[in-house]
């Protein structure tokens, strides 16, 4: 989703912004824009990347040490020169840069047509600007006044980001419902969507929160809220390296943070897990230990992959736990009027932490009384911030578009919170207590030996480049991984895909069987092996094509198959965390084999903080 970047302070700001947007490029866009302000205000934008951005202006004057610039992704209004942000106002002296969408942009418009307003672009920034504009004339006042005033009219999320030609020494920014993070330097400041432009200039930052205003000059950062009541910056030390950002040799990211895995997990499990004493130690947890083993339901709310990691982490909770849960689409939960008894406990999960869905969903249930726990990924993210408790799960930036590494992340984190849970309420005996832990531990070392058949999957990815359609099954805790299989496919193949649970098959999607459509298995050892060998049988006897992940030694499947791609034994319970790994490479290379930008997929952005 459309990214931020702004600067002032002593630097010459195009560079800096430049750099930046680079940084940002992996939330999706499809143009890219910077306005320039020293004694004029310059802007420059165009469709297309950041770099066509910059060849397109190579010359002109980019000399400046305030700037603002902007990567959109397009909401109201093809994407296009015209579209591309920053939007200048009608009188061409102040600049504006927006995330989110103004939902009563149609209102406000029709209000400034009868003024005389005209419009050059099809945005709902633009209107926002010429309203600010439009005030600030009539009521004679500051921009900082004009901007409170119309922002109480305003309903939608938004971060903006505002020039002002006359006042070069000054940004103002507002944020509701999409992020923006501020960075501290020397007499210098940098605003960004996140913190990956930042870093390389300073680990100071501080996160704006909902309805605050920030007015930034060189050396001086104020922050207000509506009601224009000074508000003390709370700085945050960003613990986040660089090179954590870069690709490290990969040629793509979402190569990199899919054999980035066997590290993540161990992150993830590093100073939590203690197989010789037998514990779990995560402070979220262990703090509301009563309201979590006291939870009459447990209900997960998320989207996309985040949301399969609930599905799965549904089956492993009642298993062992034995707390009813539920699984809820967060932009489904958020408009139907949920139930949410007392003793409900709500787990968000989200790698971004800003997903406007999730975001909304939350504070619907918070307002009904219930107990949220976040299991995010983006430390200081909205979701981080607003619930009651929560764990991180320390993944590191997840730079590629579709979710790999942090999926994983989120299971390990889940299965640990699960196994805390299960322990206390004494619904698991000691022995399989602490056979899990042990599986558990051993999780980064297997993850790293399927990696090392990476070769063959590239290779499978190769013969199966030009399949039209595919089926993925799998039963109990390994549906939700066919699930996510199709999605990566879906996401970075652009190949039709469809995931069920494996005996729905026969419910519907068998009848689109035939010699043309690969049924890919996620079968890795468990309960269900035999029930999983007849579904195998019945596709082949349709002489549909099987590819299946398998655990190591499992001959059965593999003498059937027509492509195998093996995963060491695991435990049933957490196999998801090994069977989903040759699934996420299996649709990258086959992403990479048709030439496709992997990390980058057409349509989709990677932190999606509009409804
Ligand atoms: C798929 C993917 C998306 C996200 C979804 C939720 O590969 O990345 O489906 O999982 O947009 O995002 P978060 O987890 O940031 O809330």
């Amino acid at each position: 989703m459309c990214g931020i970047v702004a600067y002032i302070g002593p630097r010459e700001a195009y560079p800096v912004i430049m750099k930046g947007l680079k940084r940002l490029e992996y939330r999706g866009y499809d143009s890219a824009g910077v306005a320039l302000l020293e004694k004029d205000l310059r802007v420059y934008k165009k469709q297309g990347r950041v770099a066509a951005l910059e060849e397109s202006i190579i010359g002109q004057d980019l000399h400046a040490h305030t700037g603002i610039g902007h990567t959109r992704w397009a909401t109201h209004g093809e994407p296009s020169d015209r579209n591309a942000h920053p939007h200048l106002s009608a009188s061409g002296r102040l600049a504006m840069i927006h995330n989110g969408i103004i939902e009563n942009y149609t209102q406000l418009k029709k209000e400034l047509t009868k003024k005389g307003y005209s419009f050059k672009s099809d945005t709902d920034t633009e209107v926002l600007l010429n309203f600010i504009e439009d005030i600030q004339e009539n009521n004679n006042c500051s921009l900082e006044e004009s901007l409170r005033i119309a922002l109480k009219r305003v309903t939608g999320a938004y971060v903006i980001v505002l020039l002002d030609r006359n006042h070069p020494d000054t940004i103002i920014a507002a944020r509701k419902g999409s992020p923006l993070v501020i960075g501290i330097g020397k007499g210098e400041h940098f605003l960004a969507s996140d913190a990956s432009p930042i870093i390389e200039y300073t680990k100071e930052v501080v996160y704006v929160n909902d309805y605050e205003l920030a007015i930034i000059k060189c050396d001086e950062l104020i922050l207000k809220n509506l009601g224009n009541e000074k508000i003390t910056p709370f700085v945050q030390k960003l613990d986040l390296e660089l090179t954590a950002i870069e690709k490290g040799g990969y040629e793509h990211f979402m190569l990199k943070e899919i054999f980035e895995q066997p590290e993540t997990i161990f992150d993830c499990l590093r100073g939590r897990l203690d197989v010789t004493k037998g514990t779990i130690t995560m402070a979220g947890v262990q703090n509301n230990i009563d309201k979590l083993t006291n939870a009459k339901r447990i209900i997960i709310v998320a989207c996309g992959t985040s949301w399969h990691a609930g599905l799965i982490a549904e089956y492993i909770i009642e298993e062992i736990c034995r707390i009813p849960v539920e699984v809820e689409y967060a932009s489904e939960f958020r408009y139907r009027n949920p139930v949410i008894n007392h003793g409900d406990v709500i787990f968000a999960i989200s790698q971004s932490g800003e997903t406007a869905d999730t975001i909304v969903a939350i504070e619907k249930a918070k307002e009904q009384g219930a107990f949220i726990f976040g299991i995010v990924n983006v430390v200081g993210s909205s979701i981080a911030r607003i619930s009651h408790a929560g764990a991180y799960t320390h993944a590191g930036p997840e730079i590629g578009v579709a979710s790999t590494k942090a999926f994983t992340a989120q299971m390990v984190v889940l299965i640990m919170i699960a196994l805390k849970i299960a322990y206390e309420k004494q619904t698991l005996t000691e022995d399989r207590y602490i056979q899990l832990l042990t599986e558990l531990q051993a999780i980064p070392e297997k993850v790293k030996e399927l990696l090392r058949t990476s070769e063959h999957i590239r290779n499978l990815a190769l013969k199966y480049k030009n399949v039209k359609d595919a089926l993925y099954l799998g039963r109990g805790n390994n549906f939700p991984v066919a699930l996510e299989g199709a999605l990566k496919l879906k996401e970075i193949s652009y190949i039709h895909a469809e995931g069920y649970p494996a005996a729905e098959m026969k419910h519907g999607p068998i009848a689109l069987v035939d010699e043309n459509l690969p049924v890919i298995f996620s079968a890795p050892k468990s309960f269900y092996h035999e029930k999983l060998v007849s579904n195998i049988q019945e596709i082949k006897a349709r002489k549909g094509k099987v590819l299946a992940v398998i655990s190591e030694g499992d001959e059965v499947i593999e003498k059937m198959a027509d492509d195998i791609m093996t995963v060491p034994l695991a435990d049933e319970l957490i196999s998801p965390l090994l069977s989903v790994i040759p699934l996420q490479l299996f649709a990258c290379y086959l992403g990479m084999a048709k030439g496709y930008d992997v990390d980058k997929p057409r349509n989709l952005a990677k932190s999606v903080t509009v409804e």
